[in-house]
């Protein structure tokens, strides 16, 4: 048996926010994206994926992320990024297609983008949004990692039928996370650092 203890996870650190195409920052270091409808918990994610409470900002009111949040990782090389939510409803159609606009902007236009996090939320069905979402990464060939959140708040019944409904739409493996409570932070972690490392 090894007696070695097991190596500390990284950590983020916020470097560059965007709220405008020209805003992007185009690092020559990899990336991943983390991608999902709004209040389906990106942000708390980053914050577990980072063990720290409030490095990015969350709240229970969807449309919280408005900007494309740029984090590094520690030790590195690359970055982490937060992007805004998309099928909030309550925002003005201008906003929207703003928002729309800029991630268009960023997952078309980021050559460093080397796998798309989709976040899906355990406890709802599969969302078209999400379909779209997974199809435009499967279209342009870039590597998708699915992850169930908030699996605190479902039972394990409720969190198979919600696997088995993706499994059935996507080929990738599920990871299976809850932020509240860090659950799969490192298998989590394994899967962004295999990816960061294939270029
Ligand atoms: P936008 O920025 O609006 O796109 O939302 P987001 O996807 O960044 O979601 P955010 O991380 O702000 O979380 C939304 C709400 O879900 C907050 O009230 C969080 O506390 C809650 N939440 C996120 N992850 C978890 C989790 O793993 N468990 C539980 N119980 N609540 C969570
Ligand atoms: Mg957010």
């Amino acid at each position: 048996m090894s007696t070695e203890s097991p190596k500390p996870l990284p950590t983020l650190v916020l470097e560059a926010t965007a709220f405008t195409e020209a805003q992007l920052l185009h690092p020559l270091l990899p990336q991943v994206a983390l991608a999902g409808r709004s209040n389906v918990g990106k942000s708390s994610l980053i914050n577990a994926l980072a063990g720290r409470k409030n490095l990015a900002k969350t709240s229970a009111t969807p449309g919280k992320t408005r900007s494309i949040n740029y984090y590094r990782i520690e030790p590195g090389p690359g970055y982490i990024v937060d992007l805004p939510g998309y099928g909030y409803a309550q925002c003005s159609q201008a906003e929207r297609r703003k928002w729309a606009v800029l991630l268009e902007h960023y997952l078309s236009g980021t050559p460093g983008l080397t796998a798309l996090v989709l976040l899906l939320d355990s406890r709802v069905t599969p969302q078209k949004a999400d379909r779209e979402l997974a199809a435009f990464a499967a279209a342009r060939a870039l590597p998708l990692i699915p992850v169930l959140t908030k699996a605190d708040k479902c039972s394990k019944k409720e969190l198979n039928a919600c696997k088995r409904a993706w499994s059935v739409l996507l080929p990738e493996e599920l990871l299976v996370t809850s932020s509240q409570k860090r659950t799969g932070m490192e298998e989590l972690w394994s899967a962004l650092q295999s990816m960061l490392s294939r270029v």
